[in-house]
């Protein structure tokens, strides 16, 4: 049986909430999601939103501030866009009635401060910005008559389907066209055929791809693996940013110590008690992400220590009661008093600025086909992130992508339903019993595990060939007994995995120059004259698989025709 809709989200973040709430205006929406619906990036996001409404504030500081962050490689007409669009998404969330922090002055906000930024422009709640933010969208989809939410249903491909253009009888070129998606609903044990005019991949990151990440279990890149199998384009997998500080603690799983807490006057600090960062920029506690985060790598290696320390207590206990509730009671229950003891901290990964290219809407280079968020490649973040600059783009983008989505709905009504086959296929054969499901546990432990030793936060040539040797070798071994193992969620989740490992690797390869949060000591210096170029890949074998050129984001050409996939690495 097919599900018909006329948009299909795939994720329940801040990116698929916001494009269905607008889109459900003029159609029905369906939205997918692999667990529980909140269980997404943005419910745990904790810093807040970058955008210009305090009154020393401007858009040129803004755009600035996120230009030097991206390290040459943001696209600027992009960063205007999103910063100048920013305060009218920032007044829909206030429509909805989400609830940031007031300042002093009558109709102000209480700004807060992150690393890069010149200026107090994040707005937040508390430190649980991200999950205030969540309430309001979920509470409001849900009593959208308009709007389903599948939870525990999870995309194992995208349908794309090739339509001729033609002049007379003329072939010109062959187009690729998003048609809807084969999901698995994981309860049920049934792969279920979603057909749907207008796709959004809002998937979010890809920090499961290393062992130690801020990001919670849900965030294993599987929109990226999705769209590079229907044959879209990605740009810039080697530009994976780790967040300074993670609480390191052995029972405490992904755990953010915002930088908030430095923008409210938290020092990084050694075993000692001696500050850092002043040796390392002028910024210092509050420099870029990219130059923190290395920072702290080159201490612990320099000391042999384990980890290293933010100190807020000095701030006081009803401060920090009241400014960071979260961290203070999670803190707590781990027996760390953070109005007496510095925090444990380390780096992990947090962040993936790369993605599916995508235009000014949201479109990506397959027709129908639109990816928002952290999995999408906007050009906004360049080489490196500026802080707290990703929640306001995801609801950039979602508001552009409804806009164009919705203004073909007509259009697409008048259309009859495309042809598209059902994969009952698959369920018959893979529902033989296996004992091989330790496969699954070791592959995805030694994935994540080769990424941190190898492709993380300081690289080397030796070790990204090395890597790539090891993840061409794990993704083979998967492919050849893969069909032996009955399908289920951990099993496409490894498989998504080890494809966007594979991706990282060999843009991090490509890429012979270090800039923003690509690091290699082997190529330690920034080449303008040769680098200041996207890393796109592609699967097409007709064309080669990676090149290193500007994309565009105007009007991203539309993919070459290829065939239908289903779960082909
Ligand atoms: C944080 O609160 O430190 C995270 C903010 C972000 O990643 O943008």
């Amino acid at each position: 049986m097919k599900n018909q809709f006329d948009y299909l989200v795939i994720g329940s973040g801040i990116a698929g909430l916001t494009f269905a709430l607008k889109a459900a205006r003029s159609g029905s929406v369906a939205i997918v999601t692999k667990k529980d619906r909140l269980e997404t990036n943005t419910n745990y996001a904790q810093g807040g939103i970058a955008c210009v409404v305090g009154q020393d504030d401007s858009f040129d500081l803004h755009v600035q501030d996120t230009l030097e962050a991206g390290d040459g490689l943001c696209h600027p007409e992009v960063v205007d866009f999103v910063v100048k669009t920013g305060p009218d998404r920032i007044g829909d969330l206030l429509a909805l009635g989400v609830a940031f922090n007031r300042g002093a002055e009558p109709n102000s906000f209480d700004l807060g401060r992150e690393g890069g930024h010149s200026r107090n422009r994040i707005l937040h709640a508390q430190d649980m910005t991200g999950r205030a933010v969540e309430k309001v969208l979920i509470a409001a989809a849900e009593s959208d008559p308009n709007i389903v939410i599948f939870e525990n249903h999870m995309v194992l491909d995208l349908i794309v389907q090739q339509q001729s253009m033609k002049a007379g009888s003329l072939d010109l070129y062959q187009k690729d066209i998003c048609r809807g998606a084969y999901i698995l609903d994981i309860a049920g044990e049934q792969i279920h055929t979603f057909v749907a005019n207008s796709v959004l991949l809002c998937t979010g990151g890809a920090g499961k791809v290393y062992l130690y990440t801020s990001n919670p279990d849900v965030a294993t890149g599987d929109g990226l693996a999705i769209a590079y199998r229907a044959g879209a384009r990605l740009a810039n997998l080697e530009f994976v940013q780790f967040h300074p500080t993670c609480l390191y603690h052995p029972t405490a799983k992904n755990f953010l110590i915002s930088e908030a807490v430095r923008g409210e006057g938290g020092r990084l600090i050694d075993r000692r008690g001696r500050a850092f960062m002043e040796k390392y920029h002028p910024l210092g506690d509050l420099a870029f992400r990219d130059i923190v985060a290395r920072a702290i790598d080159t201490e612990m290696k320099r000391t042999g220590d384990d980890c290293v320390f933010l100190d807020i207590s000095h701030k006081g206990g009803e401060f920090l009661k009241e400014r960071f509730p979260n961290i203070l009671q999670k803190c707590l229950s781990l027996g760390i008093d953070i109005t007496k003891d510095p925090i444990p901290v380390v780096p992990a990964a947090h962040y993936m600025c790369g993605g599916i290219i995508t235009n000014a809407a949201g479109r990506t280079t397959i027709q129908n086909l639109y990816a928002i968020g952290e999995c999408a490649c906007t050009g906004l973040h360049g080489a490196n992130r500026l802080a707290s600059n990703s929640l306001l783009e995801a609801m950039v983008y979602a508001h552009a992508a409804a806009l164009e989505c919705t203004g073909q709905i007509q259009s697409w009504r008048s259309r009859s339903l495309p042809e598209v086959p059902d994969c009952s296929e698959r369920i018959a054969t893979q529902n033989s019993s296996s004992n091989e499901m330790v496969m699954i546990a070791h592959n995805w432990d030694f994935i994540r595990r080769l990424m941190w030793n190898y492709v993380g936060i300081v690289r080397t040539d030796k070790r990204l060939d090395l890597a790539l040797t090891h993840i061409v070798q794990i993704r083979a071994e998967l492919r050849e007994h893969m069909p032996n193992i009955p399908l289920n969620g951990d099993l496409v989740e490894l498989q998504g995995l080890g494809l966007v490992a594979e991706l990282i690797i060999r843009c991090a390869v490509r890429r012979k120059e270090s800039r923003g949060l690509h690091f290699n000591v082997d190529h330690p210096e920034k080449d303008d004259s040769n680098w200041l170029q996207d890393t796109v890949v592609r699967k097409n074998p007709a064309e080669e698989f990676i090149s290193t050129v500007r994309f565009r984001t105007d009007e991203p050409a539309s993919g070459q025709g290829r065939p239908l996939s289903f779960l082909h690495l």
